[in-house]
C-alpha cells in the first residue's frame, strides 16, 4: 500500500505519493502537480526538493553520516585508496583483484594528453587561474573523441570515463608547470595514481623524482574524501548538463566551473586567505567572528556552514585530526593551524553559529594540508575538481541510465502583463 500525502487547494483534496528510501528518508512525488491542479512548486535553491532517486552517495546532515555506495567515508579513507573509490562509484562496487589490475592499468596507460592539446596551454596568460584553465581544456579533450563520446553508447562512456579520470590529474599538473614556466613533466607510468600526479606537479627533467610515501598517501585520502556528495551543486551541474545528452566532457566542464565558486569548491582557497587576512590583521579573531555574524557584513566564516550538514562534516573531521600528523611529518610549523583551531573553537562556542549548526566543512581544513604539501592556493580547488571526477561520473552515468527528462524546472512570473510596443519617439 503507497503512502499517501494529501494536499488542500481551496474546495480541491489531491493525493500525492510518498517515497520512502533505503534509510527511510520521505519525499512527496509532486510529479502528478501541475497537471492535476495547475500549481507548481516554489523552492528557490532546492533547498527542500529531490531531483532524483540515486543509489550513489548517502548523507545524513544531522548525523554527520557520509557513505559512498553503503561503505563509510571513514572506513573508505582508512582503507581503501583513490583508484579503488574510482571505480567503486562509476561501477556501483568494489573491484575484485582482476577488475582492480585492469581498471589501474588502463587510468595509467591513458594519462597522457595528445600533444596539440598541450599547445592551448600556451595561448592562457601566466596568471591564468588554473580552474579556467582545466575547465577550458576538459571541454576541448573532447575534440579528440569526437567520434566517439555517444552518451547512449556504454563502450563509449567506458572508454572517455578511464580517459578522463586519467588524463585531469596530467591536464591540472600541466595547468601549474605553465602558470610556472616550467617545463611539463609527462606521467610516469611505473607510480600510483597519486603518485604520478605528484611527480607531474613538483618533478623536474633534470633530476630523479622521489614520490614520500606519506605525501602520497595524503593526497589519496583527500582525493577520496572530496570523490561524491550526492545532489551538490557542482553535481547537480553535471547531472543538469548530461540530461540533454550532452557529453561527458562538456558535462564535467560544466561541473568545473560550478566547483569554482567561491560559495562551493572555491571556499576551501577563501579559507586560506581568510586566515592569512586574520593573520595580517594582527590575529583579531573576535574581529571577524563578529564580522560573520553581521548581517550587513558580506563577510562569512569561510569553510564554515553547510546546506545538508547540520553536524560536524565527517570530512572535516577526518582532515582535521591528520592536521597535525601531517605538518609534523612534514616539519612544517604553519601559524595559521593555530588560526584555524582556535576560530573554530570560538564559533562552536559562540551561539550565532550554534543556533544555524553552522559547523566545519570540508574545505576548512584541507586548504592548510595542501599548503603544508607546496601546493598553491590557486589549485586547491583543482584538487577538489581531481577528487569529485568520479562522482560527477557516476551521476552523469545514473541520470542517463534511468532515463530522466531533460531537466528543465517551471517558474512563477512576476514581471510586467501584456503591454502594447511604443514607438522610440513616443517614449
Ligand atoms: C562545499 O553541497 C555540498 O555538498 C557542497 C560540498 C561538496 O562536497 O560538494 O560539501 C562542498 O561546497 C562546502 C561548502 C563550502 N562553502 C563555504 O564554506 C562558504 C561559506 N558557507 C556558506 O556560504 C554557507 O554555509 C553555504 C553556502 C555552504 C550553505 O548555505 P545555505 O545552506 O544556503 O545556508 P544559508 O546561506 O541559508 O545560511 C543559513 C544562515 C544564514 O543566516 P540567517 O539568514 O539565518 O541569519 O546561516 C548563515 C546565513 O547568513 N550562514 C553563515 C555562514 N553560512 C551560513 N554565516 C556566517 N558564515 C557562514 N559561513
Amino acid at each position: 500500500m503507497t503512502e499517501k500525502a494529501s494536499l488542500q487547494l481551496g474546495e480541491t483534496t489531491i493525493e500525492l505519493d510518498v517515497l520512502t528510501g533505503s534509510e527511510g528518508e520521505k519525499a512527496i512525488i509532486t510529479k502528478p502537480l501541475r497537471k492535476t491542479t495547475g500549481f507548481v512548486s516554489l523552492d528557490p535553491g532546492f533547498v527542500n526538493t529531490g531531483s532524483c532517486q540515486s543509489d550513489i552517495t548517502y548523507i545524513d546532515g544531522e548525523n554527520g553520516i557520509l557513505r559512498y555506495r553503503g561503505y563509510p567515508i571513514d572506513q573508505l579513507a582508512e582503507k581503501s585508496n583513490f583508484v579503488e573509490v574510482c571505480y567503486l562509484l562509476t561501477e556501483g562496487k568494489l573491484p575484485t583483484k582482476a577488475e582492480y589490475d585492469a581498471f589501474e592499468t588502463s587510468l595509467t596507460r591513458h594519462s597522457l594528453i595528445h600533444e596539440d592539446l598541450k599547445r592551448m596551454f600556451q595561448a592562457f596568460p601566466l596568471n591564468a587561474h588554473p580552474m579556467a584553465i582545466i575547465s577550458s581544456v576538459v571541454s576541448a579533450l573532447s575534440t579528440f573523441y569526437q567520434d566517439e563520446y555517444d552518451p547512449m553508447n556504454p563502450e563509449q562512456v567506458r572508454i572517455n570515463t578511464h580517459r578522463l579520470l586519467a588524463k585531469l590529474p596530467t591536464i591540472a599538473a600541466h595547468a601549474y608547470k605553465q602558470s610556472r614556466g616550467q617545463p611539463y613533466i609527462y606521467p610516469d607510468n611505473s607510480l600510483s595514481y597519486s603518485g604520478r600526479f605528484l611527480k607531474m606537479m613538483f618533478g623536474y627533467p633534470t633530476e630523479p623524482y622521489v614520490v614520500d610515501e606519506d605525501v602520497e598517501r595524503v593526497i589519496d585520502q583527500l582525493l577520496i574524501l572530496h570523490a561524491d556528495h550526492e545532489q551538490n551543486c557542482s553535481t547537480t551541474t553535471v547531472r543538469i548538463v548530461g540530461s540533454a545528452r550532452a557529453n561527458l566532457f562538456a558535462s564535467v566542464s560544466a561541473g568545473i566551473s560550478a566547483l569554482w565558486g567561491p560559495l562551493h569548491g572555491g571556499a576551501n582557497q577563501r579559507v586560506l586567505e581568510m586566515l592569512q587576512m586574520i593573520k595580517d590583521d594582527g590575529g583579531d579573531i573576535n574581529k571577524y567572528l563578529n564580522m560573520a555574524r553581521d548581517r550587513n557584513s558580506e563577510f562569512r566564516l569561510m569553510g564554515f556552514g553547510h546546506r545538508v550538514y547540520k553536524n560536524y562534516d565527517p570530512r572535516a573531521a577526518i582532515i582535521r585530526d591528520s592536521v597535525d600528523k601531517v605538518l609534523t611529518k612534514l616539519g612544517v610549523n604553519d601559524p595559521l593551524v593555530n588560526i584555524a583551531r582556535e576560530l573554530e573553537t570560538r564559533a562552536l562556542e559562540d551561539s550565532y553559529f550554534v543556533d544555524r549548526k553552522l559547523y566545519p566543512n570540508v574545505d576548512f581544513y584541507s586548504g592548510i594540508i595542501y599548503r603544508a604539501l607546496k601546493i598553491p592556493t590557486n589549485m586547491f580547488t583543482v584538487m577538489f575538481a581531481l577528487g569529485r571526477l568520479p562522482g560527477w561520473i557516476a551521476h552523469w552515468k545514473e541520470n542517463l541510465a534511468q532515463g530522466l527528462p531533460i531537466g528543465r524546472p517551471r517558474q512563477i512570473y512576476i514581471g510586467e502583463n501584456v503591454r502594447d510596443y511604443t514607438k522610440l519617439s513616443e517614449r
